[in-house]
C-alpha cells in the first residue's frame, strides 16, 4: 500500500503527539515527535551551561549530541534518548518548556532537526508531529493537519499530564507558558508556526481523543 507523510502541526498542547500516536500505530508507521527534539537540545545546553546566544558553543554541541527515539516495550511509549541516555521524563519538565521556544528559534539548530527530521521520514510511512512539518519538514506531505484548541482546556490538559509526571504546576503558569511559546513560534524568522495553505484545521477544543484520530484517518482514507 502508499506510504504517505502525515503532517500534524499546531499550537502547544492540543493533543497533537497524542493523536499522531494513535494514528501511527494505527497505521504501523513510525511516529516521530519533533518537539521532543528541540525539548532534548534544550536540555542539553541548559545541562552543558552553554548560554543560548553563544553561537559558537552551540554548534560545537550539534556535533556532539545525538537525538533518538526507542520504543519501550513494556510501556508501548516511544521514549527520547539524548547521547543514548533515556531522558524522556527530564525534556516533559516546565524548566525545558519555559526555555525550549528560545532555542529552537536559533537557525543552525533548526536546520540540524530539520534534516534529521526529512532523514527520519524519508522512507515515508510517517506520523509527524510539530510546528513546521506541513511547511518545512515535509511540503509535500500528503496528509497535514493544523491543530489548535481553547487555551485554558489546552493548559488543563497539560496540568493532568505534568501531574502524572510528578509535577504539580498551577494553571496560570502553564497558561503563560503556552502563550509565551505560541509567541514565539510563531514569530520566529526561521519555519515559523503557520498553517500550511493546504492543512486541514481541526479544533480540539470540545474533542476526546478519538474523535481527533477519526478525523486524521480520514483524511488518510481520502489520500489513499
Ligand atoms: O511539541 P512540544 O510542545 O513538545 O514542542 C516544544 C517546543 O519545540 C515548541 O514550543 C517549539 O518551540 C519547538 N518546536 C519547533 N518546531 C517543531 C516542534 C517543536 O520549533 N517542529
Amino acid at each position: 500500500m502508499k506510504q504517505l507523510v502525515i503532517a500534524i502541526d499546531g499550537y502547544s498542547s492540543c493533543g497533537k503527539s497524542t493523536t499522531a500516536k494513535a494514528v501511527a500505530a494505527a497505521l504501523h508507521y513510525a511516529y516521530v515527535d519533533t518537539g521532543a527534539m528541540y525539548r532534548a537540545v534544550t536540555l542539553h545546553l541548559l545541562e552543558h551551561q552553554i548560554p543560548f546566544d553563544d553561537l559558537g558553543r552551540v554548534e560545537a554541541a550539534l556535533h556532539e549530541l545525538t537525538i533518538s527515539f526507542r520504543r519501550n516495550r513494556r510501556t508501548g511509549r516511544n521514549e527520547v534518548f539524548l547521547n543514548g541516555v533515556n531522558r524522556e521524563d527530564d525534556i516533559r519538565q516546565m524548566v525545558i518548556s519555559n526555555s525550549v521556544s528560545e532555542v529552537s528559534v536559533i537557525v543552525m539548530v533548526r536546520h540540524a532537526m530539520v534534516a534529521q527530521q526529512q532523514r527520519m521520514g524519508r522512507r515515508r510511512g510517517v506520523v509527524m508531529d510539530g510546528r513546521d512539518i506541513g511547511t518545512t519538514v515535509f511540503p509535500d506531505a500528503e496528509v497535514k493537519v493544523f491543530m489548535t484548541a481553547d487555551v485554558v482546556v489546552r493548559a488543563q490538559r497539560r496540568q493532568v499530564e505534568l501531574a502524572g509526571n510528578g509535577e504539580q504546576v498551577a494553571l496560570d503558569d502553564i497558561i503563560e507558558n503556552l502563550r509565551k511559546r505560541d509567541h514565539l513560534d510563531s514569530t520566529r524568522a526561521e519555519s515559523p508556526l503557520r498553517r500550511a495553505a493546504d492543512a486541514v484545521l481541526l479544533d480540539t477544543t470540545h474533542l476526546v481523543i478519538d474523535e481527533q484520530v477519526d478525523f486524521v484517518l480520514e483524511r488518510v482514507s481520502a489520500a489513499l
